[in-house]
């Protein structure tokens, strides 16, 4: 047996397959302080925490945490670090998933699609009306992403290609090469949020991003425009945009994470302008084959020193 893996229940098969294939022995589920104690390698979904005092508990054999996500927020990046061991993810193979589901969920919440669902479900359809769910239209308004890595870039693109909407964009990081090459304008996150009538969420869950939408952020927004979160739930101080949706200080928001997942912010369900779905941006069958595929080669490359 060359190397041991630990991977928690519910990674496709897909990387299981790729690591036995490789002679490795796959131990999956159980108490990681226990089950995973000897392993060269983990294997993790974005839901596992995986923290100095598990690494050290694992052992210091331990070479490799893969993580089957593109986000790393669930694993302390500087410990394992400290430790030598390498940190991967899936970036790339996600970005068009996450893309589509960010512009699902701007379309459907400036349209109204989930509400005017449960209309029809509820029976409620009587009869066609002028003013029956009139929504917001997209093409040619402003769009705002925040944070203009992969994914932001991929959103920016369709949506000025396929429906001519202005792209701003603000950064820790001015991007020109970037700008002339979608035709995106730089801007502060002030003077982003301020101009735009959609705003994208597309920065990793960082300490300095922690709550970057908060109270005084919403208060900037125009009061018809939108906030779409397919990044991380604690960008947005969720308690100040329940209050702000509550209150009509925004037109709505498109929600795929939370700050407190599974967990929802008190009055956030009642709420019909906002859109709800549970985390699933990268939830096509495409790509969670890719990600546990690209997850397993991870661990090998890192192994067989590839
Ligand atoms: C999903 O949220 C991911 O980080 O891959």
């Amino acid at each position: 047996m060359k190397y041991r893996v630990f991977t928690m229940r519910g990674m496709p098969e897909v990387a299981l397959k790729l690591l036995r294939k490789q002679g490795y022995r796959v131990q999956v589920g159980g108490n990681p302080k226990k089950e995973a104690q000897g392993v060269e390698a983990v294997l993790c979904l974005l839901t596992n925490r995986i923290d100095g005092k598990l690494m050290d508990a694992i052992g210091p054999q331990l070479k490799v945490i893969s993580n089957c996500a593109v986000g790393l927020d669930n694993i302390d990046v500087a410990a394992a670090k400290k430790r030598g061991i390498v940190v991967t993810n899936t970036a790339d193979v996600l970005t068009v998933a996450v893309a589509e589901h960010t512009i699902a969920l701007l379309f459907s919440r400036a349209r109204r699609v989930a509400e005017a669902d449960r209309f029809m479900r509820q029976g409620k359809f009587r009869g066609w009306k002028p003013s029956l769910f009139l929504g917001s239209e997209i093409s040619q308004k402003t769009l705002g992403i925040v944070g203009l890595g992969r994914i932001g870039v991929e959103v920016a693109r369709r949506m000025y290609d396929g429906f001519g909407l202005k792209i701003l964009y603000s950064d820790v990081k001015r991007n020109q090469k970037l700008e002339q090459e979608f035709n995106l304008h730089y801007r502060s996150l002030t003077a982003l949020l301020r101009e735009s009538d959609f705003v994208s969420l597309h920065v990793p869950l960082l300490s300095s991003t922690r709550h970057l939408i908060g109270e005084r952020e919403l208060a900037v927004m125009k009061k018809t425009a939108y906030l779409i979160n397919t990044a991380r739930g604690p960008v947005i101080d969720e308690k100040a945009l329940v209050l702000a949706l509550k209150t009509n200080r925004i037109k709505g928001a498109a929600l795929d994470v939370f700050e407190n997942e599974p967990r929802l912010s008190p009055g956030l369900i009642k709420l019909q302008n906002v859109l709800l779905t549970p985390h699933i941006a990268s939830a096509t069958e495409e790509t969670r084959d890719a990600m546990a595929e690209l997850a397993a080669k991870n661990i090998i490359m890192v192994l067989e020193d590839l």
